[in-house]
């Protein structure tokens, strides 16, 4: 998708938020590309963005393994703003005595912010709460540089400018939800200061990604796996007008579906044209093999190892020579498969070897984006009434003890329970994703007359817009009553916990 002219560089220093910042200009209207320090001046020689933002990143600046950023994109003429780690490496190279480590702790979570004067802040309140998270900050402002935002009563620097060498730098960081301005930061800064162009239309883009895997297809086969979820049944639904016969749908019944997945999906792909096959006979195996670890890493492997197993089988069976995926700029991000950003959690579809050439046209993008996709493509009931659903499904969701066929059973009906309470009062479309899990901690109970020693059942609840943090989405407490009254009818559950904890630091999973 490189064709295009793209005005604006990102620069990633490693940060995980590094594509979130791509999502948020696209969300604006323009288009940009992520591209390694190393080879950011050689790009930017040949192709003349008319703006560069240095991304944030997880270590400090004066470190030796500091990414080797080349210093002539300062003499480039070209506006820079700097993002957490880019504003300090900013001040660094101007003056090496400008950072400082914070003393008590790293600052991590919201503050904040007061701004001044400047051209960055046009049309924002004089106090905006920002989301920070830096162990290093700005002490010594370098010459020629002015103080344009601070916070904690002055003492932190949260910004600074040097107008006359287009250069601008915030400590925060704006392109995330938390930070309160609505992009609006951004935006001055590509169309104000830099003069980009609105050109990124959804519909083009659609087109492209079509085009771009047509031709990396060629004359061979695809296969894609689609899981019921939004994003690889949209997919499905992009690319099927344009491969026909060549692309080939799976939908693997790994046993750890939601109630009613399968149906469901059969459904949706009649109505999309989507040539698929529902292969049902490798579930035992799966439950087998991921019930052999409590451990959420060998949980995930041993089910990827699975799902890589049936894959092949299924590959060779139409002679594929591609696998296409519908993974996200967020799983990339997370499998530490996005440019420097650090390993979080191994996603089941991360990386599997499968000998197939792997195509992964929705790699650019977030949910929410794809979510848009699928309302252009008509595909509404995937997501109304349908939240997102992980690959590994409700392996996920049974915690500390092994998965077996009975568990999935109890957390596959709890689930369904909950999703349709929180229908019934209008809650579940406004809620991002609903987690109902397994604890495999045996507490104690009454029941009747008789004592219980069973399991507890976690309800978690969350608003996000792309799942690089999320907030705890709260359920009142009716609802609450109303949810823990029907699961502990089931005779094995004791207790139901509810779980609104924000991400950072707790994932949407429990896994
Ligand atoms: P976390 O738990 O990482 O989840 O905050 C973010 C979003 O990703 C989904 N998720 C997965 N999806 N395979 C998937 O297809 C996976 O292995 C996987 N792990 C998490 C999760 O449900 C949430 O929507």
């Amino acid at each position: 998708m490189q064709d295009r002219a793209i005005q604006i560089l990102i620069i990633d220093l490693g940060s995980q938020y590094t594509q979130i910042i791509r999502r948020s200009l696209r969300y604006l209207g323009f288009h940009s590309i992520i591209i390694s320090p190393e080879k950011s001046l050689e790009w930017a020689k040949i192709n003349k963005p008319k703006s560069i933002i240095l991304s944030g990143g997880t270590i400090n600046i004066s470190d030796a393994d500091t990414p080797e950023i080349p210093k002539e994109i300062l003499g480039l003429g070209v506006p820079i703003l700097g993002i957490c780690l880019g504003m300090q490496w900013l001040a660094y190279i101007h003056d090496k005595n400008a950072i400082q480590a914070i003393k008590e702790g790293k600052s991590y979570g919201p503050v904040e912010v007061s701004l001044s004067e400047s051209r960055l802040f046009k049309n924002l309140a004089k106090k905006i709460s920002a989301w920070s998270s830096h162990g290093d900050s700005v002490k010594n402002v370098p010459a020629g540089f002015d103080i344009i935002a601070t916070s904690n009563n002055k003492k932190v620097i949260e910004a600074i400018e040097c107008a006359d060498k287009k250069l601008w730098a915030v400590q925060f960081h704006p392109e995330v939800e938390q930070t309160e301005d609505e992009n609006i930061i951004l935006n001055n800064f590509a169309s104000d200061i830099c003069g980009c162009v609105k050109d990124y239309d959804k519909k083009n883009v659609i087109e492209e990604i079509r085009a771009n895997t047509k031709k990396i297809l060629g004359s061979g086969t695809a296969i894609i796996g689609v899981s019921g979820g939004v994003d690889s049944t949209t997919l499905a639904a992009i690319l099927t007008p344009i491969l026909g016969d060549k692309l080939k749908a799976f939908m693997i019944d790994t046993g750890g579906m939601r109630k009613d997945e399968i149906e469901k999906v059969k459904k949706i792909a009649k109505k999309s044209g989507i040539n698929l096959e529902v292969v049902d006979k490798y579930k035992n195996k799966f439950i087998e093999s991921v019930g052999q670890s409590i451990d959420a890493e060998k949980k995930r492997a041993h089910f990827r190892e699975v799902y890589g197993e049936v894959f092949r089988e299924v590959a060779r069976s139409c002679n594929a020579t591609h696998m296409i995926q519908g993974t996200l700029a967020t799983d990339l991000i997370e499998s530490g498969n996005a440019g420097n950003s650090a390993l979080i959690k191994t996603h089941h579809n991360v990386d599997l070897d499968l000998g197939l050439t792997e195509i992964m046209p929705l790699s650019d993008f977030f949910k929410f984006e794809v979510r848009e996709f699928a309302r252009e493509f008509g595909l509404e009931e995937l997501l109304a009434g349908r939240q997102p659903f992980p690959g590994p499904g409700l392996y996920l969701r049974i915690v500390g003890v092994p998965v077996s066929s009975e568990l999935l059973e109890i957390v596959r009906e709890a689930d369904y329970e909950v999703a349709e309470i929180l229908k019934k009062h209008n809650l579940y479309d406004k809620i991002a994703q609903t987690i109902v899990a397994l604890l495999g901690v045996n507490t104690v109970g009454v029941k009747g007359d008789g004592r219980v020693y069973g399991y507890s059942i976690v309800v978690r609840t969350v608003e996000t817009v792309d799942f690089m943090t999320v907030k705890g989405f709260y359920l009142n407490k009716e609802i609450c009553e109303e949810i823990t009254g029907a699961l502990i009818k089931h005779p094995k559950i004791v207790r139901v916990f509810y779980d609104f904890t924000p991400k950072p630091p707790a994932t949407t999973e429990f896994e």
